[in-house]
């Protein structure tokens, strides 16, 4: 998704600008662009590029702009094709104003027909509307004296949509921000500030952020940043990010997925770290539910499948799980449920959307996230926050086992079990951190022999059932993100009712393969499987001999109770997706048409 940056200090911004721009390039871009205030010829001169930003970085090295001041935008298209003239910052008539934009003016042709029809408009994007109303207000303005600032809270709600927007204008020595549905950061230095869409795009200069709210204006300059929220002054709470940018950075891995797939085990460790403790396990928030309502996209979606699965297991109280996307058009009827939002990055539109639903029906929300202070933060009733650190590959991955993680500690937080019951599950959970470590110790050679092989297909299912069905779903969804494998994901037992039609020995079948109650119809179902021709690939426990005798490979996880087996599967799949996608040459943490974040419904 689009990402925009900005800088205000004493030192060059163009170099700045770029770097941030390139710590935020996992969102995705098709485009992007850059502005600097030039200082010696109070001009603003703005480049963009069809390429990466390295590409953009390697035209500007011998431009001799020099400018405390500068904007930067990495594009992901919705209103015009990837072009050049799409590409921002926008402009105003007059080459005066201009704009970086994150989100959707839905009103843009409105206004392009109405108050703006006298306007040159140089590009198809929904944003040039932008800096020409700013120009228009400016110019029209009743207010005396008018700033930036004025004409831009002016003109902020003529625009229906979702914005994140940084204002730069010729011989201004500051920057005007705004937001509304878009996440927005101020970056906080010393006689410098910096703006973004992301944490990770200031890190390298300063841990101190600001998380703009909804409706939020601010001015921010070298030294001092002024924030507004209906026309009234506002202080917000600068926050010190526990990251350092070496955790958002490889660490010595060729891929951020990889790096991140072994941080798995650190994740499940620090998640638990934040929720149990000696005096028990305490997840912060009350919990008197007789039934939850579990809204989610993409590999969230998943999880919350998963977690339908352990907490009704645990806790026997009722989940149901939908997609945000359809949830949100539905007459879905909402009887008196606890609601909760699983969201990796805490900004995904369609999931905010649902928790704003929700919120309206009247039913307490929990937002269960990776991003503090993000956008479904501040929505919720409640948060609960998964602890999987920065996550950069557009694939999620820690993210999702950490989210897994929050469903058993919920499950476990419901449930009315025996104090020893209890004490023997948690046990179980603080061996997961071990568990998952021993997939990737052990098996990852096996992994990576198993993926050679994979790789050679055109074609794969996974199957799985019970508390695994998700995780199939889940392996499928991640290999054919990465390696652009046809991947699909069913229930063991239902590839009889259709998909056996394209069964053949081209169609290589991974069949999770857990010791449940179970486990001898998986087995039956990989039989008849097996008579179709299509060879399988087994994620079986270590010691189960049995399994051997009915597949061709196996991939080995260790042994736990069944309902917890979704742990150690989950990494030997991540890894199996990974390193298929590394025999097929893919660009692994930046996989083609996808973003990490998706902040458009
Ligand atoms: C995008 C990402 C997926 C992610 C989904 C939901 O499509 O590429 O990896 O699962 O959004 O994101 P969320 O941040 O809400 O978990």
């Amino acid at each position: 998704m689009c990402g925009i940056v900005g800088y205000v200090g004493e030192r060059e911004a163009l170099q700045i600008i770029l770097n941030s721009l390139q710590r935020i390039e996992y969102r995705g871009y098709d485009s992007c662009g850059v502005l600097v205030q030039d200082s010696n010829e109070m001009e603003i001169h703005a480049h963009k590029s069809m390429k990466s930003i390295a590409q953009l970085k390697k035209n500007l090295s011998k431009s001799k702009y020099s400018g405390t001041v500068g904007i930067g935008h990495t594009r992901w298209a919705t209103h015009g094709v990837p072009s050049r003239r799409n590409a921002h910052p926008h402009f105003d008539s007059d080459g005066e104003i201009a704009v970086v934009h994150n989100g959707i003016i839905e009103n843009f042709q409105e206004l392009k027909e109405g108050p703006l029809c006298n306007c040159i408009f140089k590009s198809d994007t929904d944003t040039e509307v932008i800096p020409h109303l700013i120009h228009q207000t400016l110019k029209k303005s009743l207010i005396k004296n008018a700033t930036l600032k004025d004409a831009v809270r002016e003109c902020l709600p003529h625009l229906k949509g979702s914005y994140a927007l940084i204002v730069a204008a010729k011989g201004f020595d500051g920057l005007v921000v705004a937001r509304k549905d878009s996440p927005l950061i101020i970056g906080v230095g010393d006689r410098e500030n910096f703006i973004a869409s992301d944490v990770p795009a200031v890190l390298d200069q300063t841990n101190r952020v600001i998380y703009l709210e909804e409706g939020d204006i601010a001015v921010v300059k070298k030294d001092s940043i002024y924030i507004e929220n209906d026309a009234a002054e506002v202080k917000r709470e600068e926050i010190l990010i526990p990251w350092t940018i070496e955790d958002a950075e490889k660490g010595g891995y060729e891929h951020f997925m990889l790096k991140e797939i072994h941080e798995e085990p650190k994740a499940i460790i620090d998640t638990l770290r934040g929720y149990l403790s000696e005096d028990g396990l305490n997840l912060g928030l009350e919990l008197e539910v007789s039934s939850i309502l579990m809204v989610a996209c993409g590999t969230s979606y998943y999880s919350a499948l998963c977690g339908k699965y352990i907490i009704e297991h645990l806790a026997k109280v009722p989940v149901q799980v939908e997609l945000a996307s359809e949830f949100n058009y539905s007459d879905f009827v909402l009887n008196n449920m606890m609601v909760m939002a699983i969201t990796q990055s805490g900004e995904t539109a369609d999931t905010l959307m649902a928790l704003k639903k929700a919120k309206r029906f009247g039913c307490k929300t929990v937002a269960i996230t990776n991003v503090v202070g993000s956008s479904a933060t501040r929505i919720a009733d409640d948060t609960i926050y998964v602890r999987a650190g920065p996550e950069i590959g557009v694939a999620a991955t820690k993210s999702f086992i950490v989210q897994l993680i929050t469903s058993y500690l919920l499950g476990l937080s419901l449930a009315n079990m025996p104090g020893r019951e209890l004490e023997e599950r948690i046990a179980d959970l603080k061996r997961m951190p071990q568990l998952a470590q021993l997939v990737i110790d052990g098996e990852d050679a096996n992994i990576q022999k198993q993926a050679r092989y994979l790789s050679e297909y055109d074609n794969v299912f996974f199957v799985g059932r019970g508390v695994n069905l998700p995780i199939a779903l889940e392996g499928a969804l991640k290999l054919k993100e990465i390696s652009y494998i046809h991947a699909e994901g069913y229930a063991a037992g239902e590839l009889k009712h259709g998909p056996f039609a394209l069964l053949t020995k081209d169609t290589p079948v991974i069949a999770i393969l857990t010791r449940d109650n179970i486990y001898e119809k998986t087995l039956v179902n990989v039989k008849e499987i097996k008579a179709r021709g299509a060879p399988v690939i087994a994620i079986a426990e270590t010691g189960d001999d049995e399994v051997e005798k009915y597949v061709d490979r196996v991939i080995r996880v260790p042994r736990t109770s069944a309902i917890f087996s979704p742990i150690p599967n989950t990494v030997a799949l991540h890894l199996l997706a990974y390193w298929t996608a590394k025999a097929r040459g893919c660009e692994i943490d930046k996989p083609r048409n996808l973003a990490k974040s998706v902040t458009v419904e």
